[in-house]
């Protein structure tokens, strides 16, 4: 596996082993502190962001390695050079490349034309490393069997909707998204393949528009702001609306599990897609499922660029 393009080009072998390996890079963030030596990692990104830029910065320089972070409108990609022109030409100089875009479409062209790693950083279809970081928390707080647990995604079904489905497919999860019907429902070819997945595994997918059931018996409640970088202004009103129901409120805590956490790739937006009381209170886990932004990302840099990942045709 050269790239992580999207979460379903991870295999649950190398999900167990990323997860290992970014558990010891918490414990102690130098182990590998060589693994980069003299090797530069570019970031570069066309939208904002806070945890993955610096996670990743972080990541390199811990592995010792040089972050190059070029923001979307510095480079001549703005001015008419060719992905592919761009993909090789940054090949010659990185040992990887962290990207964060709009189209997916443009991250599987660089991967395509590039012969360092390539690793989605998110784009409008997909947040792969985010998950990463979701699933060593979600490891620490349950352990590693989940038999029986219920893992719940709460909103819009954006990118966060949909590698949320496809990575808990992978691990063999019984994971339910609830969102509208309609316009902000997951891609029904991501639940599809979702489904696919979790055929193999031994997951559950479910898409719901009911709130309350999916949030009863639930072990994790999670959810993802309700405007994402590029949605339209025009559709705030008419997308609030419909999404209200899903707020992650006390109400729906009180119906999941006694041992349930509650989980937020951030950044929040309290009084909207989730409660004050909640994301500030006893169940929540968002610090350190922030935190393991950087051990995960680590974690993939180190094992990606070491030809370590088997990868999945999925
Ligand atoms: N969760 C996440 O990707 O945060 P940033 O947008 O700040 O990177
Ligand atoms: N769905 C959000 C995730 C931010 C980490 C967005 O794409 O803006």
């Amino acid at each position: 596996m050269k790239d992580l393009l999207r979460t379903q080009d991870l295999s649950r072998d190398d999900v167990e082993l990323l997860l290992d390996t970014a558990a010891q890079f918490a414990e102690n963030p130098l182990r590998s502190r060589t693994a980069l030596s003299n090797k530069s990692v570019a970031i570069y990104m066309t939208k904002p962001s806070t945890r993955t830029r610096l996670s990743s910065e972080t990541a390199v320089a811990h592995l010792g390695g040089t972050p190059i972070f070029i923001r979307g409108d510095e480079l001549q990609l703005g001015r008419g050079e060719t992905i592919a022109d761009t993909a090789r030409i940054i090949s010659g100089y990185c040992s990887a490349l962290i990207i964060r875009t709009f189209a997916q479409s443009d991250v599987n062209e660089l991967g395509a034309n590039a012969t360092i790693p390539v690793i989605n950083a998110l784009t409008d279809d997909d947040h792969p490393t985010q998950l990463l970081a979701d699933w060593l928390t979600i490891r620490e707080n349950f352990g590693k069997d989940i038999t029986g647990r219920k893992f719940v995604y709460l909103g819009d079904g954006n990118n966060m909707s949909h590698a949320w489905l496809i990575m808990g497919a992978i691990m063999g999860a019984h994971v339910v998204a609830a969102t509208p019907t309609g316009k902000w429902a997951p891609n029904p070819e991501v639940v599809a393949t979702a489904q696919k997945i979790a055929a193999q595994s031994g997951g559950k997918i479910e898409v719901t528009d009911d709130p309350e059931a999916a949030s009863k018996d639930a072990s994790v409640l999670y959810t993802d702001v309700w405007m994402s970088m590029g949605d339209s202004e025009n559709d705030r009103a008419e997308k609030v609306l419909a999404l209200s129901p899903f707020a992650v409120t006390e109400n729906l805590i009180a119906l999941s599990n006694d041992d349930s956490i509650f989980m937020h790739c951030l950044p929040a937006h309290r009084g909207e897609e989730v409660a004050a009381s909640v994301i500030d209170g006893p169940r929540s886990v968002i610090w350190r499922e922030a935190y393991h932004r950087r051990t995960t990302i680590q974690s993939l840099l180190f094992h990606l660029i070491n030809g370590d990942l088997k990868g999945a045709k999925h």
